[in-house]
């Protein structure tokens, strides 16, 4: 499925939206590692921020200082224009209960229906014991009917969730984290587990959520194609520092594959099938020796270690 992009909705038009997330020059280390050097970065109410960026980057450690699992070594995290670093028992819990959360892995409850699922997202208000879906009260039911219809999965509210598939599992996950109400959803790698048409859908209610509803979301992923979607806006990382903070409007998939220190330029990929299916034929060669070396000029302006990989040891 591709991009539907809706036009923008009053909570997102405006002459100066409103900013939810302020890093400033945050540095995080745990022991020997610095897993963020100096990131700062923000984001505003109605916008999608994809943090992208390789495995070991920072992307999961700088989503976890949003909601205050991480605090860090130095610099500051504010939310909603509040000092994550100077609220502490019930202040904190307020202010961690506007910022919800979905994972890779859903993390549902698999023998509780949807509907139960959903419900146990207003958790953090509820309070006392809980008898099934009556322990929550009428309007919280409605509420969380409301959310299942958001995404599109009213009619599986009496199913369990292990039923669903992946991608209508992850739909739950965002419903539940809806009956917190946030102002901000942080999201790590919410696709990774899914097919690309089930991500096509994920991404694109995430989008139309954080647009809707005037949401902030910051989410992490790997697919550098996922992000030019749907993202406002690229923050790419590498090595825990900012290398890219760009609205992807006009944005080119060389200038987002720079965050990974490397090119992958089509023609390339075609020489070397060409090369593997045994069509070795006159000029083939002399074309990949003078694609690599543009590839490798473009990969080393890109910085940092980039490399293409070679067919027969020619390159390197
Ligand atoms: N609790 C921890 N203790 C020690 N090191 C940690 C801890 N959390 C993260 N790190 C280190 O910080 C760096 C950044 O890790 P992080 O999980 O944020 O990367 P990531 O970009 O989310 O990677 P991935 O794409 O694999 O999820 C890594 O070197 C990691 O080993
Ligand atoms: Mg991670």
């Amino acid at each position: 499925m591709g991009p539907t992009h809706s036009l923008p909705t009053p909570a997102t038009v405006g002459m100066e939206r409103e900013r939810t997330v302020h890093v400033a020059d945050i540095i995080k280390r745990f022991g020997d590692t610095t897993a963020l050097d100096g990131v700062s970065f923000e984001a505003r109410r109605g916008e999608l921020v994809v943090l992208l960026g390789r495995s070991g980057s920072g992307k999961s450690t700088l989503l976890r200082h949003l909601n205050g699992l991480e605090v860090p070594t130095s610099g500051t995290v504010q939310v909603l224009g509040e000092d994550l670093d100077a609220q502490n028992g019930a202040a904190l819990r307020r202010l961690r209960s506007r910022v919800g959360f979905i994972f890779q892995q859903f993390e549902l409850v698999p023998s509780l229906t949807v509907l139960e699922n959903v419900l146990t997202g207003s958790l953090a208000v509820v309070r006392g014991p809980r008898l099934g879906i009556f322990g929550y009260g009428k309007a919280r039911r409605l509420r969380a009917l409301e959310h299942l219809e958001t995404v599109g999965l009213l009619q599986l509210a009496y199913q369990r969730a292990d039923t669903l598939s992946g991608g209508q599992q992850q739909r739950v996950a965002i419903a539940r984290a809806l009956m917190q109400e946030p102002d901000i959803l942080l999201a790590d790698e919410p696709v990774a587990s899914l097919d690309p048409e089930s991500s096509g859908q994920v991404m694109n209610l995430i989008r139309d959520i954080a647009r809707e509803k005037g949401l902030t979301v910051v989410c992490s992923l790997h697919q550098v194609d996922l992000a030019l979607s749907w993202a406002d806006r690229i923050v790419g990382l590498r090595h825990g520092r900012v290398v890219l903070d760009t609205a992807t409007d006009g944005m080119t998939r060389e200038e987002a594959m720079a965050i990974y220190g490397q090119v992958e330029p089509a023609s390339i990929t075609s020489e070397f099938q060409a090369i593997a299916e045994g069509l070795d034929t006159p000029g083939h060669r002399e074309r990949i020796a003078r694609d690599l070396a543009a590839a490798e000029a473009a990969a080393a302006s890109a910085g940092a270690g980039a490399s293409v990989a070679g067919t027969g040891g020619e390159s390197q």
